[in-house]
């Protein structure tokens, strides 16, 4: 089994929160005014949250599809902060029964965020019972069956459902519809990523990192913040442990080196995918079942995580034939593309 990747998205699909502890909980910001990027999305959450509150309603129920680690869970916790009121975080797979669904949905209050992560894993029997809760604000449940069936109404507190995504493609039309607002994330700019880390860095009371640290860290850390998070933890860790707390530039490449990221933030994974395609795929075009099943990893875990940063920056080209390395990508890996293979039509 490959070592524990440190980009990874959380391992507990069923668990959104399993990955948050303590320090990520306090690095976290807590309110809209805190959050640093996504700006579209800021103003048009802002927007909305103002108005609700303006008019003592409840938020809209939002959908937030993108990359992990881009803030899906946090701006849910926001937006129930924004709204005094409390967060209740779930996923599509945790939620088997639609007793799990209607248990969740009766304990809570007048404006409480119910939180579900990989929202397309909803079973379809559970996302009926999601319709009539965001647009009537009750649940028609069946007691019993056959002879004894008997359906019970029931009605609940006006709530904001806050759905999240890495597949927007893979939601029903029904389903998507039905939120006021959809948002695609983006992922940060590097300006962004310093900010963030700066502010961690400040909350973890990490007092000697020189400004080049956190240049260092963002460029590593594939425009994705919780990326970037634990990337300055490791280095908090190295830079504890060899340099008596201080950090520059140099001992973020070397700390991060010993992890296997090298200067781009790409690590064993993505070398290992890239290899496959060049040396198994003479550079593609070639499906993504194929490279999951050459090197034993989980297309889903591929097309989420290592996909989206290899083509945000043009290593990977997505052909109607398959994926095939570009370029840039072969040359980072040290492969020589067959020329036959570069006129090949993109999506
Ligand atoms: N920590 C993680 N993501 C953040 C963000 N977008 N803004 C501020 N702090 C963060």
């Amino acid at each position: 089994m490959a070592k524990e990747r440190i980009v990874s998205q959380s391992a507990q699909a069923s668990e959104p929160e399993g990955d948050l502890d303590p320090i990520t909980l306090e690095i976290r910001p807590r309110l809209m005014r805190e959050y640093i990027g996504q700006r579209a999305l800021v103003e048009r959450l802002s927007i909305a949250l103002d108005a609700a509150r303006k008019r003592g309603e409840t938020m809209e129920h939002v959908l937030l599809h993108g990359p992990p680690g881009l803030g899906k869970t946090t701006l849910a916790h926001v937006i129930a902060a924004e709204m005094g009121s409390k967060a209740f975080v779930t996923s599509g797979p945790a939620l088997t029964k639609a007793s799990d669904l209607v248990g969740t949905l009766t304990k809570m209050e007048e404006r409480d965020v119910l939180f579900i992560d990989e929202i397309h894993r909803l079973p379809a029997a559970v996302e009926e019972y999601i319709y009539p809760a965001m647009e009537d604000r009750k649940i028609d449940f069946t007691l019993d069956n056959g002879m004894h069936a008997r359906v019970v109404t029931i009605a609940l507190k006006p709530f904001t459902l806050i759905g999240a995504t890495t597949r927007a493609g893979m939601l029903t039309n029904a389903l998507r519809s039905r939120f006021g607002i959809a948002h695609h994330l983006e992922f940060y700019e590097h300006e962004d990523l310093v900010a963030i880390l700066s502010r961690a860095a400040g909350i973890l009371s990490m007092r000697s990192v020189a400004a080049d640290a956190f240049d260092a860290i963002a460029a590593r850390a594939r425009g994705t913040p919780r990326i970037a998070l634990r990337l300055l933890r490791r280095v908090r860790d190295y830079a504890d442990v060899r340099s008596g707390g201080r950090a520059d530039a140099q001992t973020v490449a070397n700390a991060l080196r010993l992890e296997g990221i090298d200067d781009r933030g790409l690590e064993d994974l993505d070398r290992k995918y890239m290899r496959a395609i060049a040396d198994v795929y003479g550079g593609g075009p070639v499906g993504l079942e194929a490279i999951a099943a050459t090197i034993a990893e989980d297309a889903g875990t591929l097309e989420d995580v290592v996909e989206p940063y290899l083509l945000q920056i043009g290593f990977l080209a997505r052909t109607r034939l398959g994926r095939k390395l570009t370029k840039a990508g072969a040359d980072s890996i040290g492969f020589a593309l067959p020329t036959q293979s570069q006129g090949d039509g993109l999506f």
